[in-house]
Formats: C-alpha cells, structure tokens, sequence
C-alpha cells in the first residue's frame, strides 16, 4: 500500500515567490507543491500538502499526520523559533518528521539560530531552497518502515 506523507509550511509561506526573493527566491509555493508531487511519484507516496498561518491549525495537521499518516515535512517558518506548541505536538506522534527551511537560518539574525522543533525532528535540512523539500522527501523513504 502507498504511504502517506504530509507537507505542512507555516505562516508567511503562501508568500513566497513574492516575499524577500533576496532570501527566499523566486519560487512560488504551488511549484513547490508540484515539484514534491513528481518527487513522491518516484516513491509511490502520496501526498497531502498545507500551507497556513495559524499554529493552531499546524498543531491539528500534525496530530492529524501523527493519526493517518506514515511521515511528516515541516516548515515550521517563524514558529520554528517561538512555538512549544508545535515541539509538543510533534513529540506526541509516532512518525518521521524532517523540519525544513529554505534559507540558513543559522547565517542569519540570531533570533533565527534556535528551533524548537529541531530536537525532536528525526533530522533537519536548511539553507538549500526549494531542493530541501525534495531531498526530505528522499529522506522519509529512509525513514519510513515498510
Ligand atoms: C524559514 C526561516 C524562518 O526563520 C522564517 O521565519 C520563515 C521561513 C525558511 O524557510 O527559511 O518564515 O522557515
């Protein structure tokens, strides 16, 4: 049976294409999307794909990801550096979970160089654009039991 993996991207992420292209690039986050469906064709995964603003709302996904699904990618976005919330509800589930950002955030404002989701993501990919959405695909195939 295919395995079910979630990509959540948290707030501000809907922007991207038109926000700070100096940091984040030119992407939009719909061809982020269809660039990830292609990837998980290549592993027969299927996909579920979110984007929002609200932690709250991230908090259900990952529980909901945690109940139906066999791994998680997250982009937290500023949450990362702010949300116990998500490092709670991320320690509550029982699957892979990759934390990805775009940029590095460890070259940028201090304020960026702590996660709280790191410590309990099983690993993290940072700084490689819109690759490192690609390549956490690549990684759940690794980590996800058969
Ligand atoms: C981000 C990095 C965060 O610090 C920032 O708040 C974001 C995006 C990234 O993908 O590089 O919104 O998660």
């Amino acid at each position: 049976m295919a395995k079910k993996i979630t990509i959540l991207n948290g707030p501000n992420l809907n922007l991207l294409g038109n926000r700070e292209g100096d940091i984040y690039g030119t992407v939009g986050l719909a061809e982020i999307e269809a660039a990830c469906l292609d990837e998980c064709a290549r592993f027969d995964f299927e996909l579920a794909f979110f984007q929002t603003n609200s932690e709250g709302e991230l908090v259900t996904q990952i529980q909901e990801a945690g109940a139906n699904g066999d791994g998680l990618i997250i982009n937290p976005a500023a949450y990362s550096h702010t949300s116990v919330a998500l490092h709670d509800a991320i320690r509550a589930i029982n699957i892979p979970t990759i934390e990805v950002h775009l940029s590095n955030i460890y070259a940028r404002e201090t304020f960026r160089h702590h996660s709280y989701i790191s410590p309990v993501a099983t690993g993290t990919i940072c700084g490689l654009g819109p690759t490192g959405y690609i390549l956490a695909i690549g990684a759940l195939a690794t980590q996800i039991p058969e």
